[in-house]
């Protein structure tokens, strides 16, 4: 341990003190990407419809007020932050987000965009991924006038990153509306074709930037959403179409990432199978405490699936009896069963290996 030390510390010396004595002391900073899933609150700080910042999102949050989190409570992100001992990371656009706190990591996302720059178009003032890694770069430099480029470099290495992409692209692109432009252009196999060849230039990005944990989630279940029940689901079932999306594009995705692994020649991307962790409580609530994984906590309709979740919509008494929090978004409780497989799942769930694995093996480099 000691000659381990002390190895780091002269190899440290060698390429910039400052950099490295930082990188030592610092905890592993987390950024996020990608959409409503994970965004904490930069749409609150943007001229757009696709914001979480009424009564009652927020209501179970500690502060018990809107913050711009797609839930009642916690999301992902800051469920893997305490999970992990970490500070929660500040949205990219919050004015708080200066000094120190930017070595703790950054959070990018945005709701409502996808993969593809089109997707999303109706929310307007939307960070898309092209826009997100830009302001990455960006952030990169604010870090760097703190810390020295090397200090930065060594902040971003280490750092662990969450991206979580591409229900919108169905949804809000090739679904939106019946002859979408996409539909008409991309038969479904096609689009989900040319969804993964888009999404693997971003994550490319992604590592010439600096990333070298990236953790990747796939959809979900989409048709399992209230929303989609629904509109689309035949007696309150799953939306078949989107299911096939869904069904379509996960396994493209690990395969996409195995090869952009093998290119690289590391286990840098790590795939979550958010259908599979979804599905479990989704096909089985009572297992996991729910009393119903169809009817949001709230909205309005059937299954509390349509429309916006607003101060006058319905709302269950008790948050932890319900899978799903508005028409698309889980609740606090579900985040809680999804970071609990991202942690500790089998590789069927994380492939190549759980975030637990991840810490313990990259807390010895
Ligand atoms: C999306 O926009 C970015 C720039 O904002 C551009 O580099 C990229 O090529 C665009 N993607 C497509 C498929 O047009
Ligand atoms: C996941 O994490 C647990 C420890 O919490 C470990 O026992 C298990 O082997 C890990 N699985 C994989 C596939 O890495």
């Amino acid at each position: 341990m000691a000659m381990a030390t002390s190895l780091v510390i002269s190899f440290c010396v060698m390429i910039s003190l400052l950099g490295c004595v930082y990188a030592q002391q610092q905890p592993r900073a987390f950024f996020v990407f990608g959409d409503s899933l994970v965004d904490s609150g930069n749409n609150d700080f943007l001229a757009t419809t696709a914001r979480a910042d009424n009564y009652p999102y927020g209501i179970d949050y500690p502060s018990h007020r809107p913050t711009g989190r797609f839930s009642n409570g916690y999301n992902i992100p800051d469920l893997i932050s305490l999970e992990l001992g970490l500070e929660p990371t500040l949205p990219i656009l919050s004015p708080l987000l200066v000094g120190e706190k930017l070595l703790v990591g950054a959070n990018f996302a945005s709701a409502g965009i996808g993969i593809l720059n089109d997707t999303g178009f109706q929310f307007l003032h939307i960070i898309r991924i092209y826009k997100q890694l830009e302001l990455f770069q960006l952030y990169q430099k604010r870090v760097s006038a703190h810390i020295g480029s090397e200090g930065a470099r060594n902040l971003v290495n280490r750092g662990l990153v969450l991206i979580t992409l591409g229900g919108n692209d169905f949804v809000n692109n090739y679904y939106l509306v019946p002859y979408s432009a996409r539909s008409r252009q991309f038969s479904l196999p096609d689009y989900v074709r040319y969804l993964i060849s888009e999404y693997r230039k971003v994550l490319r990005k992604l590592y010439d930037l600096g990333a070298r944990r990236v953790l990747v989630t796939g959809t979900g279940p989409l048709g399992c959403a209230p929303a989609e029940r629904a509109q689309r689901g035949i007696n309150g079932e799953c939306g078949i179409e989107l299911q096939r999306a869904a069904a379509l594009y996960n396994p493209q995705l690990v395969e996409m990432l195995r090869g952009l692994n093998q290119e690289i020649g590391s286990d840098i991307f790590i795939s979550a199978d958010a259908y599979r962790m979804h599905m479990d409580y989704i096909s089985n609530p009572q297992a996991y405490g729910f009393v119903t994984s169809r009817v949001a906590c709230c909205g309005q309709g059937p299954y509390n699936g349509i429309g916006l979740c607003t101060p006058i919509s319905n709302l269950c008494p008790n948050r932890e009896l319900n899978a799903f929090w508005d028409a698309f978004h889980p609740t606090e409780k579900a985040n809680k069963i999804i970071v609990q497989q991202i942690l500790r799942g089998s590789a069927e769930y994380m492939y190549p290996m759980n975030l637990s694995t991840i810490m313990a093996v990259d807390s010895r480099i």
